[in-house]
């Protein structure tokens, strides 16, 4: 059975790469989904289907969250960004979902800003992994393939 993964990044991960490149890393997003994609393959799980969605725009990660309803995914990973410490409208949507909620943040913000110490989306996160930086991503899917 072919797993299906959503991965949603929200505001300013389209930047990856060039922004703040000592916070969050030197790769892409781009390079990054092509890193998790070649590395699910090298590790040998061919059955997994993943689909990336990034926007800055906060309704339209709720609409997608909100598609979830009506598909058949087996989890969302979800780097909200900025939202993740202001968008009770992201959270409100998350908390319909009853599929894994696995929230990525690619730096480790408990070593930064007071105010990226609140995080609203955690509360219906089932997972949440910091400071991986692009290893994140295949790192939150291996975490629903293996035993
Ligand atoms: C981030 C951390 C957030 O505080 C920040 O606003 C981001 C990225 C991360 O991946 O480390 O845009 O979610």
């Amino acid at each position: 059975m072919v797993k299906k993964f959503m991965v949603i990044n929200g505001p300013n991960l389209n930047l990856l790469g060039t922004r703040e490149p000592s916070v969050y890393g030197d790769k892409s997003l781009s390079d990054i989904e092509l890193y998790t994609e070649n590395s699910l393959k090298e590790l040998g799980f061919t059955d997994v289907e993943t689909t990336w969605f990034q926007s800055n725009i906060e309704g339209e990660i709720v609409g997608k969250i909100q598609s979830l309803l009506n598909l058949d995914y087996d989890a969302l990973l979800i780097n909200p960004a900025a939202y993740s410490h202001t968008s009770v409208a992201i959270l409100d949507s998350l908390k319909m979902l009853e599929i894994p909620v696995i929230e990525v943040h690619l730096s480790n913000t408990h070593l930064r800003d007071a105010y990226r110490q609140t995080k609203l989306t955690a509360k219906s996160s089932t997972i949440i992994m910091e400071g991986l930086r692009h290893k994140a991503y295949l790192i939150g899917i291996l975490s629903q393939l293996v035993k």
